[in-house]
């Protein structure tokens, strides 16, 4: 093993480790069907999925996969954490959801390609080193004319501490943390607690895409983020989500991509 994949080897480790403190969490509430966690901005741009044949990459517990599935997508959820997949499995109940344990570097030939649409993000990016590669896994997964749909935390987002003042860098980084605290509730992590992740800025993704021939046609930030990180952080009516008080700067905290194959 090299040092990029013993670091991600590191990272599946860890995630075995989050996966039962997550699914006990308030944070995920994963047995709440009534919880919609996708943006009314989401759905608006994401338009009809019925009937699509969509791939959600680094799926986890399978949250978003079950609302799209819900929304009438064909959908096949794929994670590298053997205990998300078998949680993403179970909490699917009746629905028609295809999950494979896989890395997302072995994700064309795990899952083929031909779909409509590859649905990622929301803390994925951060756990994959090279772009380049991502990039053109995802075009390797899509039928020509699918589409890619991205939702991240904006990298401006990371660099904000709890008073929102700018302490950390935006530029690509590789960032190597050893912590047993998740970010949802719930107890400490009982071990495998070093995990490594890569900042990307936004033109390091746009790049990547564009380098892979993609096309991206939109690119949205938003100035929400799908939970209160910071005290003091106020919910907003639009989204649902949570915005920063009316009297700190108005800076993205989230952002949406769409690129065509
Ligand atoms: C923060 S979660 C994604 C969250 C998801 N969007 C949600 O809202 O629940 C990140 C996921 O990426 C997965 N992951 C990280 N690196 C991966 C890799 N190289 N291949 C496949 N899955 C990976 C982890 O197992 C984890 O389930």
């Amino acid at each position: 093993m090299d040092d990029v994949q013993t670091k991600v080897e590191a990272n599946r480790r860890n995630w075995e480790q989050r996966t039962p403190v997550h699914l006990a969490s308030q944070f995920y509430d994963v047995h709440n069907t009534e919880v919609d966690r996708m943006a009314p901005f989401e759905w608006a741009e994401l338009g009809d999925v019925a009937g699509l044949r969509i791939a959600h990459l680094q799926c986890h517990l399978g949250t978003d996969t079950r609302l799209l599935a819900r929304a009438g997508a064909r959908m096949t959820g794929l994670d590298f954490s053997a205990a998300s997949v078998e949680a993403a499995r179970e909490l699917a109940g009746d629905l028609d959801i295809t999950y494979v344990r896989a890395d997302v570097h072995d994700a064309v030939a795990e899952l083929g390609g031909g779909f409509d649409m590859v649905y990622t993000g929301k803390g994925s990016l951060m756990w994959l080193p090279d772009l380049d590669r991502w990039a053109g896994i995802v075009r390797d997964l899509l039928a020509p004319g699918g589409r890619l749909y991205l939702v991240e935390f904006h990298p401006l987002a990371w660099m904000l501490d709890g008073d929102f003042n700018i302490v950390g860098n935006y530029l690509d980084e590789a960032v190597s943390s050893d912590s047993a605290r998740t970010y949802t509730d719930g107890p400490e992590l009982a071990g495998d607690t070093v995990n490594f992740q890569w900042n990307h800025a936004l033109g390091t993704v746009v790049t990547a895409l564009s380098r892979a021939g993609l096309r991206v046609t939109e690119l949205h930030e938003h100035p929400v983020l799908a939970w209160d990180q910071w005290p003091g952080m106020v919910r907003d009516e639009t989204s649902g989500w949570w915005r920063l008080p009316a009297h700190r700067p108005r800076i993205p905290l989230t952002y949406s991509l769409t690129a065509v194959r």
